[in-house]
C-alpha cells in the first residue's frame, strides 16, 4: 500500500509547512511509562528520545517539561518523549545482535534516535488555509498493535511503514512488513499517528481511542475528521534509520529465505510497528510553531545545536546486556518462526 509521500516534498525542498527534527538516543531501556507505566522493567526494550525526565511511571498529572532538565530534542523547548521498539539481528546460530540507529539526511552528527515531524497542515496548503490545534500537556498516544502479525491486523493503522533504504534519501516504496532483501543504507520506519482528537481525553485505556484517523483520506490529504473526533491536529511522525549494513551479507541470513530482523519483541513479520507519545513542549511553544509555518528554521522556537542534543542522555534503569551477541533478546523473548 502507498501513501502520499511527505519525505519527497521534505527532500526536494518545495514545503515549508511542517517541522522537521532530528532527537538523539536518550536512553535504550526496558521501560515503557505509557503502556505498563510503574512496571520495571517492561516487557520489551525500547530506544528513546526527548525530555530528561523521562522515567517509568511518568504520573500524568506531573508537570514534565518542569522536571526535565534537558532533552535530546534540537527543539530545546521539546521535552516530550518519543519511543518506539528496538530491532535486532538473529544470527544463523540463533543469537542476537542490536541493529544501530543512524542519522537521517541532513542531521549528520547525530547520536542515534530519530527523526520527529509534526505537519502543520495539508501536503499542498502553503497558505495554511486550516489551522491545526497542538497536543495538550498531560496528552499521550499510542499507534500500531504489538501483537498484528499478518497484512490484515496491520491494516487498521493507516500509516505504519518501512522503507528499504538504497541510500539514506531513498523514501519509496514503503511497505507494511520488514523488507525481504538486504537493503544498502539500512530500514527506515516510519511511524504516523492519527491526526483527529476527541477534543476531550488527553489518553484513553488502549491510548488510541481518544484520535482517529480522517474519515476518508489522509491528513495530508485534509481528509475530514469524524464527528466523534472533530479536532484536527498536527501530524505526528517518526522516522527511524535502522543501520542494517552489517548485516547484509545473504550467507548469514535464514537458509529458509526469510528475512533475519526480529523487533526486540519477538515479531519476526514486522506488521508489530508501533510507537508511543507523551506530550512535553513548554508552555505554549508547539501551538506558536504550528501557528506560523517553519521548517528546520523556526524564528518561534528555540533550538540547541548537535553537541548539546548528544549530551543529554540518562542511564538505563534496568541492569541488563542489550549488546553484544546475545542468547535471548532482553527479557528472555526470541524470535517467532
Ligand atoms: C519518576 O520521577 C518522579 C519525579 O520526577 C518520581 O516522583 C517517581 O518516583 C519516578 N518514578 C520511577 C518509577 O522512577
Ligand atoms: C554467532 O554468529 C555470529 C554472527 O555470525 C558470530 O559473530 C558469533 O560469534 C556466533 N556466536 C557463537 C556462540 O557461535
Amino acid at each position: 500500500m502507498k501513501w502520499p509521500l511527505l519525505s519527497t516534498i521534505v527532500l526536494f525542498g518545495c514545503s515549508n509547512a511542517l517541522l522537521r527534527f532530528p532527537c538523539a538516543q536518550l536512553v535504550v531501556d526496558r521501560l515503557d511509562p505509557l503502556v505498563t507505566p510503574g512496571q520495571v522493567p517492561s516487557p520489551h526494550l525500547h530506544q528513546i528520545v526527548g525530555g530528561n525526565s523521562f522515567n517509568a511511571s511518568m504520573d500524568p498529572a506531573k508537570d514534565m517539561p518542569g522536571e526535565s532538565t534537558c532533552t535530546t530534542c534540537q527543539f530545546s523547548e521539546d521535552f516530550s518523549n518519543y519511543w518506539t521498539a528496538v530491532l535486532y539481528f538473529k544470527a544463523r546460530n540463533g543469537t542476537y545482535k542490536r541493529v544501530p540507529q543512524i542519522p537521517n539526511s541532513g542531521f549528520n552528527g547525530v547520536n542515534a534516535g530519530m527523526t520527529i515531524y509534526y505537519m502543520q497542515d495539508g501536503l499542498y496548503d502553503f497558505q495554511q488555509t486550516s489551522k491545526v490545534t497542538a497536543f495538550k500537556p498531560g496528552f499521550r498516544m499510542f499507534i500500531g498493535d504489538v501483537n498484528a502479525r499478518t497484512p490484515e491486523e496491520v491494516a487498521r493503522f493507516r500509516q505504519l511503514t518501512y522503507t528499504c533504504l538504497q541510500s539514506i534519501d531513498t523514501r519509496d516504496p514503503q511497505i507494511t512488513d520488514f523488507p525481504n532483501q538486504p537493503c544498502p543504507a539500512g530500514i527506515m520506519t516510519a511511524l504516523r499517528f492519527p491526526t483527529c482528537w476527541d477534543g476531550k481525553n488527553l489518553d484513553s485505556p488502549d491510548h488510541m481511542q481518544h484520535m482517529a484517523y480522517p474519515e476518508s483520506g489522509t491528513f495530508e490529504t485534509k481528509g475530514p475528521c469524524p464527528a466523534t473526533h472533530p479536532v484536527r491536529m498536527g501530524q505526528l511522525f517518526y522516522e527511524v534509520v535502522w543501520d542494517t549494513r552489517q548485516f547484509n551479507n545473504k550467507a548469514d541470513w535464514p537458509a529458509d529465505g526469510s528475512q533475519p530482523f526480529v523487533w526486540s519483541f519477538g515479531d519476526t513479520t514486522g506488521y508489530g510497528n508501533h510507537a508511543d507519545y507523551v506530550f512535553g513542549w513548554k508552555d505554549d511553544a508547539l501551538q506558536r510553531a504550528l501557528d506560523s509555518p517553519c521548517y528546520i528554521n523556526c524564528a518561534t522556537l528555540k533550538t540547541q545545536d548537535t553537541a548539546a542534543m548528544n549530551k543529554c542522555s540518562k542511564s538505563k534503569t534496568v541492569s541488563e546486556p542489550i549488546d553484544g551477541w546475545l542468547t535471548t533478546l532482553p527479557g528472555g523473548m526470541t524470535a517467532e518462526s
